[in-house]
């Protein structure tokens, strides 16, 4: 089958590779219909390729039609239409019955310290393959899997696969007081769907992205925004009565704009050999702190800090000192997908759209597009908020 493959940094291809096979009872064959482009694939394609190998196969927003299952696997039948949820996780161990799946301890990426295996991420998450391909092994597909109808398109579903559920947690843990104001840092695709389901649950809901047009698009469903500026805490406190919003969710992560000691790092990190770049990183790794820093300063006293934009410094200077003072809450961590998929599903499938799913994806192509997408999206040039691949097209 062809398939996305990573070859170094800033470097990706469509190469053959083995079609994927049954290997235990519980996995499943999906032949993939959609399959996304997302922010956290850009991480790969720079600031993670110590942890790459030249090959891997990308990407964990897929969704498609059942081929084959494993004897394991009574939920689905060849045939069925489903989405794939990127954390890889079992349903039934401690962590996946407290909704913790992107925690799940039977699919632990032990040997690394990371949480549960991922598709398409890394070593770090299990070097599993990835979704931008014909075909994907799924295991634990007697847990994973969302079941779909057949009558709407693939855009109605596909966002169940990460950036839904994701933008729904940083909501949820954002725990934003009725008719309070919620701050999102990054309009990219979280990010707008943080503000819409901000906007959904009746928040006041401000946008913060240097780019016009995710500012525009996300205007379009009721959110204000503001360009980013040096001064962007005390705007957000002009806003607010002074006070600053009650909750901030920062979807930009590692690689924000307008850090440049630890894009410094970043580039220098670029030039070692894999090996030394991992000790490196897992010794003094830092991130663009940019954005989280922005939205320690600018949430209010008291208030909660919400953070989707992966980061992974193991050495990143924090602000403890006004963490401690303004008695901030913080919650983070890869999206449970499992654990919302139930809620929102009603909400794709609404004739209304309240999310404005429909209004997200700007560019389209069969997997052969993807090299040259990856690089416009990383450019944020022509426009490009988000990519969809069709393989079979
Ligand atoms: N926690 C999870 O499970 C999870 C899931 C999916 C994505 N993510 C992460 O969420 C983040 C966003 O993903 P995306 O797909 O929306 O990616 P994206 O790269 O398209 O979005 C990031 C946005 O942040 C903006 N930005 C950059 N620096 C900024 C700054 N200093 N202040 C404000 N905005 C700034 C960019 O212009 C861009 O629009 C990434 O870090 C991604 O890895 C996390
Ligand atoms: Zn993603
Ligand atoms: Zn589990």
């Amino acid at each position: 089958m062809k398939a996305l493959t990573w070859q170094g940094k800033r470097s990706v291809s469509v190469e053959e590779v083995p079609d994927p096979v049954i290997q235990e009872p519980t996995d499943a064959i999906v032949r993939i219909t959609s399959t996304a482009i997302c922010g956290s694939d850009l991480h790969l394609y720079e600031v993670l390729g110590p942890y790459m190998h030249k090959g891997d196969v990308i990407g964990h927003e897929p969704m498609g039609i059942v081929e084959e299952v494993g004897s394991g696997v009574t939920n689905l039948r060849k045939g069925d239409r489903v989405v794939i949820p990127f954390n890889i996780s079992c349903g039934s161990c401690y962590m996946c019955k407290m909704g913790l799946q992107s925690q799940c301890e039977v699919t632990q990426v032990k040997e690394k310290g990371s949480g549960a295996a991922l598709f398409g991420y890394s070593e770090l998450y299990g070097s599993v393959p990835g979704g931008q391909a014909e075909y994907l092994r799924v295991p634990h597909a007697d847990y994973g899997p969302v079941k779909v109808g057949n009558e709407l398109p693939d855009d109605r579903y596909l966002f169940l696969s990460d950036i839904l559920p994701t933008a729904w947690q940083a909501v949820e843990y954002a725990d934003v007081p009725a008719g309070g104001t919620l701050a999102v840092f990054g309009l990219g695709p979280v990010g707008q769907f943080a503000s819409r389901i901000g906007v959904h649950r009746g928040f006041r809901v401000i946008g913060i992205d240097p780019v016009s047009e995710r500012r525009e698009m996300a205007a379009r469903h009721g959110v204000e925004t503001l360009d980013l500026s040096k001064t962007i805490g005390d705007e957000l406190r002009e806003m607010t009565g002074g006070r600053g919003p009650d909750a901030v969710v920062d979807a930009v992560g590692m690689e924000a704009h307008g850090s440049p000691v630890a894009g410094f790092a970043h580039q220098a990190l670029g030039l070692l050999p894999d090996k030394l770049a991992q000790k490196a990183m897992e010794t003094g790794g830092v991130d663009r702190l940019a954005a989280l820093h922005a939205s320690v300063d600018a949430v209010r006293r008291g208030g909660t800090l919400s953070l989707s934009g992966v980061y992974g410094g193991t050495a990143s200077p924090m602000p403890l000192l006004t963490m401690f003072d303004k008695q901030l809450q913080v919650r983070m961590g890869q999206c449970n997908v499992r654990n919302w998929t139930d809620a929102i599903l009603p909400l794709v499938e609404d004739d209304a759209d309240p999310l404005g799913v429909m209004d997200l994806v700007t560019h389209r192509s069969g997997l052969d597009g993807a090299p040259a997408l990856y690089e416009k999206f990383q450019k944020k040039e022509d426009g490009c908020i988000k990519v969809v691949l069709n393989p079979g097209a």
